[in-house]
């Protein structure tokens, strides 16, 4: 005789197959999704090698025209006409290797050294290097620390990188000054080891906020709205890097004309670790 399951009179056997097959296109459908991840990831890892080429070649040249530019700046008998064009080049060459700098960063894969890390402290030494601007743009800074908050598993340097790009956001989203909360409590992660002790930053800005439609794009490298000089894109693509290597998370709320927030995930330290 041929169980039948109780709620819609399907045979048991064949309500077994179908429990099977919604399982199969369940694992196939993670199959292609973390095939195109790894698809991603080999493409940037290419991208990265030729990036950091380019930019090594590129470089290299640089750091040596700005070397003489400082020697001929130095120079007493310089009209002023020309010193004046010459701190034109020098501001122009600073410029420049700073975006090299800030590719050779992205194109590097950081290894990171971890240990228990204090994330008030460490937020704090990163806020500090941005005091002066905070002060020249009239952008009110708050800081909410909450006082069980567990030591994390973080290299506190690498993370200072992830952090100095999302206020460096910040602060170009609220060219005409606003507010800037930066806090941290205890969370447990919903990721994928699920109720792991955690810490979740956030850092929020009344800035002029996010597009709806950008959204989804601003982790993408090179994804900018900056104009050519202003942005390479590479701001949030480096903090998200720098977030995966310690199994965090990054994500972001935002609301145009209102502000931005971002949440950033950490796993707090363990003994066993
Ligand atoms: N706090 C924020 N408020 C408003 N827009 C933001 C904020 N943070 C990021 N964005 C948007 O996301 C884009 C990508 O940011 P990202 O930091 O990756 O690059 P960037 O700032 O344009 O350039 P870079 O950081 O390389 O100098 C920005 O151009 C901007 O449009
Ligand atoms: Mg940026």
């Amino acid at each position: 005789m041929i169980k039948r399951s109780l709620e819609d009179g399907i045979p048991a056997t064949t309500q077994d197959l179908k429990q099977r097959n919604e399982e199969l296109v369940l694992a196939n459908e993670r199959l292609v999704v973390d095939q195109r991840e790894l698809l991603r990831q080999q493409r940037l890892a290419v991208l990265g090698k030729l990036v950091a080429t380019i930019a090594h070649k590129i470089g290299t040249p640089l750091t040596a025209i700005s070397g003489h530019l400082q020697l001929l700046l130095e120079d007493p008998g310089l009209s002023s006409d020309v010193n004046q064009r010459l701190q034109i080049i020098f501001r122009q060459t600073h410029r420049l290797n700073t975006v090299m700098q800030d590719l050779l960063n992205f194109a590097r894969t950081p290894t990171l050294s971890l240990e228990p890390v204090s994330i008030p402290q460490c937020l704090d030494q990163a806020l500090q290097l941005f005091l002066p601007i905070f002060d020249k743009q009239s952008i009110q800074l708050s800081t909410q620390y909450d006082a069980s908050l567990p030591l994390a598993c973080a290299d506190c340097l690498q993370l200072q990188d992830a952090f100095n790009n999302l206020i460096d956001n910040a602060i170009d989203a609220m060219p005409h000054g606003g507010q800037l909360t930066v806090s941290a409590r205890p969370q447990e992660s919903q990721g994928r080891v699920v109720n792991e002790a955690g810490i979740c930053i956030e850092i929020h800005d009344t800035g002029t906020g996010i597009p709806s439609d950008c959204l989804e794009s601003v982790f993408q490298a090179f994804f900018t709205t900056k104009d050519i000089g202003e942005g390479t894109g590479l701001g949030l693509a480096i903090a998200s890097e720098i977030v995966q290597q310690h199994h965090g998370k990054l994500s972001v709320e935002s609301k145009e004309g209102k502000g931005t927030t971002f949440f950033l995930w950490l796993p707090a330290w363990n003994e066993k670790m």
